[in-house]
């Protein structure tokens, strides 16, 4: 991962071998591109459709019953998590490895080996993530199928570590790496512990469980790992890396981020090792670093570039900082209140759908159509129609999660049903226009005469 977004180069002098045109070399590298471009966009549609249906849909279907019942504790473990499980990996996951893989630079040739295995790895991840979810839920034969779920993430997993890490740029090793870089390389890390993690609870449960959910103790810990371990620095890295060119931004401020990754870390361990009041104020603390280290909030230097996405896309990101605070401040209360699961849920929710989805929804669609085929995003106003209500959805979820589980309101549990269908709503909406993109925009790389690299697709994408 510590490549991600470098160049991919036109093919240089180096590239040539003996008998190999300058046409030739040229046909192969855009030929590469194209390949690498449908392997992205095969990941990325993956990731969509695991987010809609075992992911969102059922994440719906299980919020409608704990509405009906009013009582999170009555509805079936399992089915929360096989939800929870396609959305970290099945989405997220999906969406990661593919733009890990695109970031690989300077690959030669036609990059037929890399490319090969890449798509071994998207097809043993793919069954991986659709075996566990289906033995969660439908119980089949969960016993063998759900460890056997967790050996195919892991071997994709490293499949697709092994084949980043062989691929770092030429140059790496005389330069020090860029502060980006390293929290990326920490995410990483959090991704396999938290893939490393979920195979030891899947042989706990099949071999000790009644059923396939893993233990509340050992779950709170596991997601604490997922969340914080694992999804908010990966976000880190790249806003470190993105929101400066993106937003204009001042400076980043290295020393401060790496402070934040580091209390982030410690706030992980705690939480891990059973601490969880001490945990929260960690993680809370590590927000507030992470925000004065990037300058989220700090007035831009110079304008954002929004050409061909909603102008609105520098607001979003920066509500997705909001929520990051919301989710640790959550995260303390819950800490020091919770009696009922629902300020935990809370806290969670607005990590992952106000931190995490928002910003997928806002960076996303400002990246993936150019990484895919140097396509321009189908639809800007359906942007701003899916950011807007996943905003309001999230709102709704997590402020009335916490009145209604609590006990504070019981109307809350009324607008509950209503929250998640405007969230499913507004993630269909995102579907729709990352498909579309991909379907019916033109590829504007087919006609170029040579590759170009991610940076250089950022910038022509967005000459502002
Ligand atoms: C329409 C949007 C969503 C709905 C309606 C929804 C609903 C739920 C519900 C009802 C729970 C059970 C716990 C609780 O009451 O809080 C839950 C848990 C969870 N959700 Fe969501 N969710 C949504 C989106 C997401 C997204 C986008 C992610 C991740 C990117 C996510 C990740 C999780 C995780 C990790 C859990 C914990 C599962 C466990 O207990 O192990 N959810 N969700």
């Amino acid at each position: 991962m510590g490549a991600t977004a470098q160049p991919r180069r036109v093919a240089d002098a180096t590239d040539r071998r003996p008998g190999s045109s300058v046409a030739e070399i040229l046909l192969a590298t855009r030929n590469r591109e194209a390949a690498m471009s449908r392997l992205l966009m095969g990941f990325i549609t993956t990731g969509l459709i695991f987010m809609l249906f075992p992911g969102t849909l059922l994440g719906v279907w299980n919020l409608l019953q704990i509405s009906g019942r009013e009582s999170v504790g009555l509805i079936s473990p399992a089915w929360l998590q096989a939800h929870g499980h396609a959305q970290v990996f099945g989405w997220i996951g999906s969406f990661l490895l593919g733009i890990g893989f695109y970031s690989i630079p300077k690959l030669r040739g036609s990059g037929t080996r890399v490319i090969r295995a890449a798509w071994v790895c998207w097809t043993i991840w793919t069954i991986g993530v659709a075996v566990r979810w289906a033995a969660t839920v439908y119980l089949w034969q969960w016993r063998v199928l759900v460890p056997a779920s967790g050996i195919l993430e892991l071997i994709a997993f490293l499949t697709f570590f092994s084949i980043v890490s062989q691929h770092r740029p030429k140059d790496s090793s005389e330069k020090a790496l860029e502060p980006w870089v390293w929290v990326v390389m920490s995410a990483t890390m959090g991704f396999l512990l938290a893939v490393i993690a979920n195979l030891a609870g899947s042989f706990y449960v099949a071999l000790r469980g009644a059923s396939p959910a893993f233990p509340h103790s050992f779950d709170q810990r596991y997601l604490a790992l997922l969340g914080w371990g694992f999804l908010v620095p990966f976000i880190w890295g790249f806003s470190a890396k993105w929101m400066r060119v993106f937003l204009g931004l001042k400076p980043l401020r290295p020393k401060i981020l790496f402070s934040a990754v580091l209390l982030n870390l410690a706030g992980v361990a705690l939480a891990i090792t059973g601490n969880f009041r001490l945990a929260t104020w960690c993680l809370l603390v590590a927000a507030g670093v992470s925000i004065a280290a990037i300058r989220i909030f700090e007035a831009s230097e110079q304008k954002a570039k929004i050409r061909g996405i909603h102008r609105s896309f520098p607001l979003f990101v920066r509500v997705a900082y909001g929520w990051l605070l919301v989710a640790a401040l959550l995260g303390v209360a819950a800490s020091l209140w919770d009696t009922s699961g629902g300020i935990w849920g809370a806290s969670r929710h607005a990590l992952t759908v106000g931190f995490v989805a928002v910003m997928v929804l806002s960076v996303g669609q400002r990246i993936l159509p150019a990484f895919a085929g140097m396509r321009l995003l189908w639809s800007p106003k359906l942007m701003f129609v899916g950011l807007v209500s996943l905003t309001a959805g999230c709102s709704l979820r997590v402020s009335c999660e916490v009145l209604a589980y609590q006990g504070y309101a019981n109307w809350a549990w009324l607008v509950l049903p209503v929250s998640a269908l405007v969230e499913l709503a507004a993630l269909s909406v995102f579907t729709t226009n990352m498909l579309c993109t991909f379907v019916l925009q033109p590829s504007h790389a087919v006609n170029e005469p040579m590759s170009v690299g991610i940076s250089q697709v950022v910038a022509l994408s967005n000459p502002r």
